[in-house]
């Protein structure tokens, strides 16, 4: 094909594919078939991989992602991202209404909007095109997400329309659809029943389309966030000279520039007409695609806005109410008494089935033993439970009226519910514990489920089923035990074949590489998270002079306290989990930090940023990297303008070329990198 033909094509295919997006996404109106829409998208992503020259940055390819970012840059807000109060009554809302007609003494009018439960985003367009997607953060800064953020599909890549200011941030709210929530979970279901199959763990399910849509914006392969379908609903629009006198119109025209806005919002001009919407939506909540914890209030004269201002951490002008967490009645059947690897013991309600918000629930903790006396529960009690943000619900009451005077009182038990040895009170009485630490068997399986752990060793074909098999049988007693199976015991197992033995014992052998920290985290050691177990390997650099560290010392380091201190001192008091280390020691585990991966070798490119890109000569481009961090560099993953080099090899994107020409990044060759470390 000439090349001016190609062009053409590629032009035609992209505008085709951005109205269909548009209309789906913006119109929910479906021109073609899930189908038809990828073999164009195919068609185009075949053409501009052919002629890179033509892919323009709001190519709709760019949302199929791709792109994988180890650390995701720290980019400070242009407006800080501030938080909104909270109300839980009408009382309060005629309140803040009372403060508002205090201080501008004149009319006004809100805007009542849903509050979207997902994730804040702040999206930057300069001349019509999205250069930048940031998290929330702390507010003051956040994470550059935009790899992510254009996998989004209703979120425009570039934007047209009149009075379109040369730069502005459109915010919003990230979200997982809720049929998008089932249809991962069901595809996570269905994997699984094949892992299990091939003696690998099971994936855990996500666990709620909040927590999933702000895991998914943080992944590192934007491939997998594409395939992730998430959305994102507008509500506010920021910049230098725009020229909206009130909220109501900017939303609209956000509207009309293309992005998602949900149709929801209403004026108000009373706390009347405001407690009708919040009724309203409380009723209706269950029809909308995501899930809302309640509704904001703003003023909407954004004149009105300046004079009421802000407090240090969120707006005069606006307001949350939030709904109250959806409950349910049902009956008490029984209470499990479930024992954890530390050997805590936790109270589960076992429930009569119950609907509650979408979901049937079965079963509701209980945390501890105190919860059980301040709820005084008695056996078949009718009883109140709820989901806040939580997976598993929680009870919250018990209606007493309705108590039969037969009923029995529901008493923690003395001795472990799995092995039966007596029990014993942690010192703030809450918590029970089971101290048979190496006979009682979901605390033995529970800390090789630990050890195993994808943050720990990450021996990913041993699953539960296997740890369970393999205790019943004495072959494994704790962690170190797995490291002399023989592949003759391995295949006697039940449903365990050559290859599932092979994996298993590959896994092993791979895990001897895995660093110090996360062996130290495997180890399971109270209060030793994989935060903690970081900073301890950091400060004492091996397994020797962690163990013989004294309280002082140990409280010396970052972050580490009395609790953490003690435990540690603890652990390393007691001559078997000293056998145990060695055992693990001698099966060849990492147990001190491996120095030349942290050597930093010179100051010389102390405070300055590099962006690596393309392919070089003289290193891979991980060595290049790990050459700048040693020489005390950082090395970011996008251009900006605040970027010091871009490190430019052959074969580089020519979208980071044009980038970094852009903002007059300097560019830098690999010989001109090599000149400045000398
Ligand atoms: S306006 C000054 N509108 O709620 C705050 N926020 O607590 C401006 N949220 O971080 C935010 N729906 O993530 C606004 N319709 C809505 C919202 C909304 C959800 C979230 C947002 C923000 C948090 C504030």
């Amino acid at each position: 094909m000439a090349t001016s033909k190609i062009q053409q094509e590629i032009e035609e295919l992209s505008t085709k594919l951005k109205h269909y997006n548009t209309q789906y996404y913006q119109k929910s109106v479906s021109e073609v078939s899930d189908y038809e829409f990828d073999i164009l998208l195919k068609q185009l992503q075949k053409l501009e991989e052919e002629n890179p020259a033509f892919k323009k940055t709001d190519s709709p390819t760019q949302r199929v992602g791709g792109t994988i970012t180890k650390d995701f840059e720290t980019v400070r807000h242009e407006y800080p991202m501030l938080s909104l109060g909270n109300t839980y009554s009408v009382e309060d809302l005629e309140e803040f209404d009372q403060r508002i007609q205090k201080t501008i003494g004149e009319e006004y009018e809100y805007v009542s909007e849903l509050k979207f439960d997902g994730v804040a985003i702040s999206l930057t367009y300069e001349n019509g095109l999205l250069v930048r997607g940031v998290t929330r953060g702390d507010g003051v800064q956040g994470d550059d997400v935009t790899a992510n953020v254009r996998t989004i599909r209703s979120i425009p890549l570039r934007v047209v329309g009149d009075n379109l200011p040369e730069k502005f941030e459109v915010r919003g709210e990230v979200f997982m659809p809720r049929v998008e929530f089932d249809r991962l979970n069901n595809e996570i279901a269905q994997e699984n029943e094949q892992r299990v199959k091939d003696g690998k763990k099971p994936n855990n399910l996500l666990a709620n389309p909040r927590n999933s849509a702000s895991g998914t914006l943080k992944m590192q392969d934007s491939a997998i966030v594409a395939h992730r379908k998430l959305d994102c609903y507008c509500y506010d629009v920021l910049g230098e000279n725009l020229d909206f006198k009130t909220h109501s119109e900017a939303i609209a025209q956000i509207d009309k520039w293309g992005f998602n806005v949900s149709p929801t919002y209403q004026k108000c001009e009373t706390i009347q007409e405001v407690t009708t919407f919040i009724n309203k939506w409380e009723n209706q909540r269950t029809e909308l695609p995501l899930d809302i914890d309640g509704i904001v209030l703003k003023i909407n004269r954004f004149e009105q806005r300046k004079i009421l201002g802000f407090t240090s951490k969120s707006p005069r002008w606006a307001i949350s109410y939030k709904y109250k967490a959806e409950s349910a009645k049902t009956e008490l059947e029984n209470v499990i008494y479930q024992v954890g690897r530390t050997g805590a013991v936790t109270p589960v309600a076992e429930l009569a089935p119950v609907q509650l918000a979408g979901t049937t629930v079965k079963r509701a903790s209980l945390h501890n033993a105190n919860e059980i006396l301040r709820l005084d529960l008695h056996k078949n009690d009718l009883v109140f439970v709820e989901k806040g943000g939580e997976i598993i619900p929680k009870i919250t009451g018990v209606d007493l009226a309705s108590r039969k005077e037969t009923a029995e009182l529901i008493e923690f038990p003395t001795t472990c519910p799995e092995c039966e040895t007596e029990l014993i009170r942690a010192e703030d009485k809450a918590v029970f514990y089971c101290p048979n630490q190496q006979g009682c068997p979901p605390q033995v399986k529970g800390r090789i489920e630990h050890f195993i752990h994808r943050k720990s060793l990450y021996v990913d074909s041993l699953g539960a089923e296997t740890i369970s098999q393999l205790f019943s049988l004495g072959l494994v007693k704790d962690p170190s035990d797995l490291y002399s199976l023989t592949k003759e015991q391995l295949t006697q197992m039940e449903r365990f074949g050559e290859k599932s033995a092979d994996n298993l014992l590959e896994g092993l052998e791979e895990s001897k590489k895995v660093p110090f920290q996360r062996v130290l985290f495997g180890l399971g050691i109270r209060f030793v998270g994989s935060t903690v177990a970081k900073k301890l390997t950091e400060a004492f650099k091996n397994i020797e002079s962690l163990s013989k560290a004294t309280f002082e010392q140990l409280i010396e380091v970052p972050e580490i306290g009395d609790r953490i201190a003690q435990s540690v001192i603890d652990y390393f008091a007691d001559e078997q989990n000293l056998t145990f280390v060695e055992k693990l020691k001698q099966a060849g585990l990492q147990f001190e930090i491996d120095e030349t991966q942290n050597q930093q070798t010179s100051n010389l490119l102390e405070g300055k940023t590099f962006v690596v890109s393309g392919v070089f000569t003289q290193f891979s481009r991980d060595a290049l990297k790990k050459t700048i961090t040693e020489n005390g560099g950082k090395v970011v993953s996008s251009i900006s303008a605040k970027l010091s080099y871009l490190v430019a090899g052959e074969k580089m994107g020519p979208a980071k070329l044009k980038k970094a020409e852009k903002l007059e990044v300097p560019i830098i060759s690999e010989e001109e990198f090599l000149g400045m470390i000398g």
